[in-house]
């Protein structure tokens, strides 16, 4: 299916409409399903990813899990809630998400209407995060003084949530204010989802960008091409250390060196309350096969040992600041009393 506009993630029919983003840019293919398994494998191969994406789907396949109406609802429910939680460990906005389902889910068990009411829930996380996206737009316009080039990284756009993104809602909506000149997109080794994924909505937008490799960054911050480098989250501690895609503390390091402003964008949710510093933030580890081929096809020997972890953690210090659905947050940083 070919669209000029599209949809990352819809209910209709009774059925889960994703867009399957292993295939894209080449070809915008969407799958249908009410089956949990087809789901939860959707999460774990990245067919659908991205923080706060991954959320809204699991909220939709915890309506699903009571969609026939049989025995044994509770089991249902806690079979693929456990199922769901053990897809992919770092993004928070996953297991936030599934307990808003658990807690919905515990209050009404004798209701009747207790698919209506959970589906309801997860219509209602998914419009919330539409809603943040553009707020998070909006609150990031004033970290641009001046038109600048952007630097970002991995994915988090229309295609990582259920809005229009995070930080590249920041560079949309700062673009079409007159604020952004350029963007230069990292390609994200090893899933590509700057060069797959970030090209695909910036061409889409119509903005002007350019793909670059991960390690062409330094080079640009020397020669003075990057004003700003603004990523996005899959987990925030209370402290501000940030875990996003792997590269990410690369960025701010070299953003340090340079003093070039570094800015995570993400919504409030992706804040963990019980995770006091990034030191207690779970890292995903990936298969090496993902290191050792490209789109299936090799680029090494496939017996090679990899070690291939999905994220790390930037040190709060590296931040310049945190643009949320609330506020803009500058160091020290303090989600608490906002
Ligand atoms: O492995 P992915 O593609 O799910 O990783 C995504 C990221 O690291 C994003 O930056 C993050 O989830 C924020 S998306 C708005």
């Amino acid at each position: 299916m070919t669209k000029n506009n599209f949809n990352t993630i819809e209910y209709a029919n009774g059925k889960l409409i994703i867009l399957d983003q292993t295939r894209l840019p080449f070809e915008e293919y969407y799958i249908e399903t009410d089956e949990l398994e087809t789901i939860a494998e959707a999460i774990e191969k990245l067919r659908v990813r991205g923080a706060p994406a991954i959320g809204i789907v699991a909220a939709y396949a915890m309506a699903i899990s009571l969609k026939n109406k049989g025995d044994n609802p509770t089991q249902r429910f806690n079979k693929w809630l456990n199922r769901l939680a053990a897809t992919r460990p770092t993004a928070v906005n996953l297991f936030w998400a599934l307990n808003e389902m658990k807690k919905v889910f515990e209050k009404n068990i004798s209701s009747p209407n207790l698919f209506d009411i959970l589906l309801g829930k997860a219509e209602e996380i998914h419009d919330n995060d539409i809603e943040m996206c553009n707020k998070i737009g909006q609150n990031g316009l004033s970290i641009f003084e001046k038109p600048l080039n952007v630097l970002t990284h991995c994915n988090t756009g229309k295609l990582a949530t259920g809005g229009e993104g995070t930080a590249l809602n920041v560079i949309k909506t700062a673009f079409y204010a007159g604020k952004v000149k350029f963007v230069y997109v990292d390609e994200t080794r090893p899933l590509l989802q700057g060069s797959r994924l970030t090209a695909f909505e910036l061409e889409k937008a119509g903005i002007p960008f350019a793909i670059i490799t991960d390690s062409t960054a330094a080079m640009l911050m020397q020669q003075g091409k990057v004003g700003v480098v603004i990523t996005g989250a899959d987990r925030i501690a209370v402290n501000g250390d940030t875990a996003n895609k792997i590269g990410t503390y690369n960025l701010a390091a070299l953003c340090k060196l340079h003093k070039i402003p570094f800015f995570i964008a993400a919504p409030m949710s992706t804040v963990d309350f019980n995770c006091r510093e990034g030191k207690e933030i779970t890292i995903e580890f990936r298969k090496g096969e993902e290191i050792t081929s490209v789109r299936g096809t090799p680029v090494t020997k496939s017996e090679y040992k990899v070690y291939s972890p999905a994220f790390d953690v930037t040190p709060a210090e590296f931040i310049s600041g945190i643009i949320t659905d609330v506020k803009l947050f500058t160091p020290p940083f303090d989600f608490i009393s906002r």
